[in-house]
């Protein structure tokens, strides 16, 4: 079956980023001149996806207006000659059919997954993490959603990670299929101990999903940080009926903490069209 719906989770409270994120949402963060949450639904576009569900919190109003018209904005750009600026912004209120659902409590990712059953309806849905930009010719939603229509099954973007950061996402248990995909028959969330890890992959902000991981996320328990896990439901959905990772193709950057936050804006900055030449010769002028 075809996949044409997305879900982006953007309710979080983005801790790790404070005090920047006390009144302004994480997924707001700018990547030199565009929000984070602009790169996501570009993603999702370039991939083929026809409707997107961003799901949003209190205070997240702005992640609204950033995809609706601006019409005083536009007036005033149009007045003063700046056509072309004034297209660039009409055309991010026109990129995508948009819905927004509330999270009322921030109870976790599956929670927040949970919110869109009403959306998704009976299909295959991409899930697209509201603080993981991942930048690439070939976008990551759409290799996995490949790679679902091949397969038929859940399938999740996945990379080796360092011992450290498995620890601070999740552990799968692999075993390779060809090139870069791989069968996934077991995980867990946040391992706490070294006999808990499987491997080194970990998922990594995306996921094509069946709609029977609603089914799944009503019943889990609250896991790591008394939270909602969507990594719980996909463990269940992994030892029922099997995943696929994909070992994608891109550049991850996460925006839910500070270093990550500063090496996507210097990693865009150097390859942008109008400012990298001069951000470069700033780099290297730089007394350090
Ligand atoms: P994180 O766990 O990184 O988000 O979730 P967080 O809770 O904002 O982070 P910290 O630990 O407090 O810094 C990954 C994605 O899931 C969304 C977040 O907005 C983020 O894009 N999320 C998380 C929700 O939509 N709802 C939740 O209850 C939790």
């Amino acid at each position: 079956m075809k996949v044409r719906k997305a879900v982006i989770p953007a309710a979080g409270l983005g801790t790790r980023v404070l005090p920047a994120t006390k009144a302004m949402p994480k997924e707001m963060l700018p990547i030199v001149d565009k929000p984070a949450i602009q790169y996501i639904v570009e993603e999702a576009v370039r991939s083929g996806i026809e409707e997107i569900c961003i799901i949003t919190s209190r205070g997240k109003s702005i992640l609204e207006d950033h995809f609706d018209r601006a019409p005083e904005l536009e007036e005033r750009l149009k007045a003063s000659g700046k056509e072309q600026m004034c297209d660039e912004i009409v055309a991010i209120s026109e990129m995508a059919n948009i819905t927004y659902i509330r999270q009322k409590e921030t109870k976790g990712l599956g929670h927040a997954v949970l919110c869109a059953k009403s959306f998704v309806g009976n299909e295959p849905f991409a899930v697209l993490y509201g603080d993981d930009v991942i930048i690439g010719e070939d976008p990551v939603c759409g290799q996995l959603i490949r790679t679902y229509e091949e397969f038929g099954k859940g399938c999740a973007g996945i990379k080796a990670v360092s011992p450290e950061d498995v620890r601070k996402y999740c552990s799968l248990k692999v075993d390779l299929i060809r090139d870069n995909l791989y069968s996934v028959t077991d995980m867990v969330e946040k391992p706490a101990t070294d006999a808990e890890i499987f491997s080194l992959y970990s998922i990594l902000g995306r996921c094509v999903l069946p709609p029977e991981i609603f089914g799944i996320l009503e019943t889990i328990p609250r896991g790591a940080g008394g939270e909602y896990q969507l990594t719980d439901a996909m463990k269940e959905l992994s030892r029922r009926e099997g995943m696929i990772g994909v070992d994608f193709c891109g550049i991850r950057y996460d925006m839910g903490n500070k270093l990550g936050v500063l090496k996507a804006i210097v990693e865009v900055g150097l390859a942008h069209r109008e400012i990298g030449d001069d951000f470069r010769a700033y780099l290297k002028d730089l007394k350090l």
